[in-house]
């Protein structure tokens, strides 16, 4: 099947539809076995989608994760409530008291709140590493590093990193590779092709679609789906079915909207590209983008997220271009079919591996699902307001 096919088709077996297009919801917590033999058989199964007790999942939770196996080309997937709770299971998943994490710079905000404080006082140290270190990362293993973390394209700034030369490294030593795969979506880069070992994504952004659920998925391969699905229970970590079922019906129209995002996502970033006041774009598209080469050597194509600098510091003027845009709302997510606008503030601060030197103001747009003539417009008369 081809790749789009699979998105209509996966998770879509008899005994989860029921005869119906879509997978039933079923929401449940108890599971009633009508002898002691089906609690038994259930018991023996319960890891593998027999229904058992709520927490392991119902047949939507069971679709999902199916659906999203598929997508990714693991062994299995977890769920989780929300993108940061699959990234902070999948990392206690694999590291224990005394390990060594190396956790790449410029990694989603609370995945770094999470090193610094939880894994730090569980006595697991954290190092950061530039994300465009290659082989550089061999100078920072140590004797105990046992999870390798990797997000690319990092947010914000948006460098592509080398996955293959990463997770080959890595695995000299048996160090675990963890992804965050949010901004591919596992449509636009394979990460068990590239030695990923477990892949992690906040499906509430891309695959929910819609900006109406919120959602976490890891994906491991065979070596890892055991530990990662046990831990992951043993932390308590489940979705809502009804959740399950919002992302579900977002994967059938994953690879449409993702082409429409990505011809806009362009055209706006070329727009802005010949902007005087804009000095550089950060799209994995452009070859301003560092591991621009990476991102045209192994993904298939970008999406509607990306962010641009422009030569104004002044904070007045900032603040009244934001709030100037009208097609462009201001929030901390993306993925959906609206389009959004940020910020980027203290990347100063959040940099340790190598600081952020560059001058002027980077501002983070996901371009959504509007006509894009109607979001330049929007953004020519904002940026009136920087000079
Ligand atoms: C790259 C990335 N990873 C993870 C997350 C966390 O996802 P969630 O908001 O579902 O916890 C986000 C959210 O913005 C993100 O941008």
């Amino acid at each position: 099947m081809k790749s789009d096919t699979k998105l209509i088709n996966s998770g879509r077996d008899k005994k989860w539809t029921q005869g119906g297009v879509n997978p039933v919801i079923q929401r449940a917590s108890t599971m009633i076995f009508e002898n002691v033999a089906e609690m038994k058989h259930a018991t023996r199964n319960r890891m593998n989608d027999t229904l058992f007790y709520g927490r392991r999942g119902t047949t939507t939770n069971f679709a999902f994760s199916k659906a999203m196996t598929d997508l990714e080309g693991g062994a299995g997937c977890a769920l989780y409530p929300c993108g940061t709770a699959a990234i902070t299971s999948a990392l206690l998943s694999f590291l224990k008291h005394g390990d060594h994490l190396l956790m790449v710079d410029n990694t989603y905000e609370p995945t770094r709140g999470f090193c610094d404080s939880i894994l730090k006082n569980m006595g697991i140290t954290t190092t950061y590493y530039d994300p465009m270190i290659g082989e550089g990362i061999r100078d920072l293993i140590q004797e105990n590093t046992r999870v390798l973390f990797l997000e690319s394209p990092g947010s914000n700034t948006m460098e592509v990193q080398d996955v293959p030369t990463l997770s080959s490294i890595a695995h000299e030593t048996d160090i675990t590779v963890i992804l965050d795969n949010t901004w591919a979506s596992g449509l636009l880069f394979k990460p068990f092709d590239f030695g990923v070992d477990v892949s992690v994504q906040a499906a509430t952004k891309y695959i929910v679609g819609h900006s109406d659920a919120m959602i976490g998925t890891a994906t491991a391969n065979e070596k890892h789906w055991p530990q990662l699905r046990e831990n992951s229970y043993l932390l308590g970590q489940c979705a809502s079915p009804d959740d399950c079922s919002l992302a579900l019906r977002g994967l059938r129209t994953l690879s449409v909207r993702m082409a429409q995002h990505q011809a806009s996502a362009l055209k706006v970033a070329h727009w802005l590209n010949e902007q005087p006041i804009v000095t550089k774009i950060l799209h994995p598209a452009f070859d301003t983008c560092p591991g621009h080469e990476f991102y045209k050597r192994d993904f298939t194509g970008s999406n509607g997220l990306f962010s641009f600098q422009v030569n104004c510091s002044d904070e007045n003027k900032i603040n009244a271009m934001l709030d100037s845009l009208h097609h462009f709302k201001m929030g901390f997510s993306w993925g959906g079919f609206e389009s959004l606008v940020l910020p980027v503030n203290g990347l100063k601060q959040l940099r340790t591996a190598k600081p952020w030197q560059q001058e002027g103001r980077l501002i983070r747009l996901h371009i959504g699902l509007e006509d894009v003539d109607d979001l330049i417009e929007d953004l020519a008369q904002a940026l009136t307001h920087l000079s």
